[in-house]
């Protein structure tokens, strides 16, 4: 039986990423950021959510874009300094020994190990409570030549990305399926839209547990834990 905690966020994986950013002087930083995602299709936009006492947040409030720069497992211990060691101390672009390129269509730096950089203008600046949510429009995407296949199609599972999973930096597992493939007909019987598996024959399903039909014993006590603050 599931236990019912108190609201918090929950939703993992998250992607941890690098952000760049410049301010109107002209200085660079970097600081990653878990709080990101994707909000639209057409046009490409991003948002990413940070608290103002990020030295990023005042950055990108001087200037109105960012760089999205995704990490990769090589990339995962300089994600983790960017990601506890502030702009204000130390430049850490230096100090993880990256190497800054020039974005094209915004003017900001941009991190050249990392093998796909998001070039994005600030759209709309919104603040939700602890964090400040910057929603973007992609302006220009630089993806590393080294990643492509034949088919010139992006295969980032090569530049073995990482995530972000309950305090936790993770490398992708193996993979599960490719896009539809729990409606795409396989020889030798329909898939299973749940299981993604061709039905078990009959008489060789085991039992297994059963259901719970008597009121919601999880409304006891509400627990707030493995939340992880970005
Ligand atoms: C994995 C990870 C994810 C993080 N995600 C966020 C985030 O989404 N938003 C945020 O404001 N801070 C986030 N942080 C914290 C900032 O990266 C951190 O405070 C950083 O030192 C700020 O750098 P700056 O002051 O140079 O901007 C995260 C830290 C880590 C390690």
């Amino acid at each position: 039986m599931k236990e019912t905690w108190k609201p918090g966020n929950m939703l993992y994986p998250l992607p941890a990423v690098l952000v760049t950013s410049r301010n109107a002087a002209g200085q660079d930083d970097i600081c990653t950021v878990a709080w990101a995602g994707t909000v639209c299709t057409n046009p490409p936009m991003v948002s990413i959510s940070l608290r103002p006492s990020r030295l990023t947040y005042g950055y990108i409030s001087e200037t109105g874009v960012f760089v999205i720069n995704l990490a990769t497992e090589a990339l995962a211990r300089a994600a983790d300094f960017c990601g506890v060691r502030s702009g204000r101390d130390l430049d850490k672009f230096v100090a993880c020994r990256l190497t800054k390129e020039e974005a094209e269509e915004v003017s900001c730096p941009m991190v050249a190990e990392s093998p796909v950089n998001i070039e994005c203008r600030v759209t709309e600046k919104r603040p939700l409570g602890s964090h400040t949510m910057f929603v973007a429009e992609v302006v220009s995407v630089h993806a590393d030549p080294r990643y492509l296949d034949g088919d010139g199609k992006f295969r980032f599972e090569r530049a073995r990305p990482v995530v972000y999973s309950h305090g936790s930096y993770r490398g992708l597992g193996e993979e599960l399926g490719t896009f539809g493939f729990s409606v795409r007909k396989k020889a030798g019987g329909k898939i299973s839209p749940k299981t993604g598996q061709k039905p078990p024959k009959p008489g060789t399903v085991k039992p297994g547990l059963s259901s719970n039909k008597q009121g919601n014993p999880r409304r006891g006590e509400r627990k707030r834990r493995d939340m992880t603050e970005s």
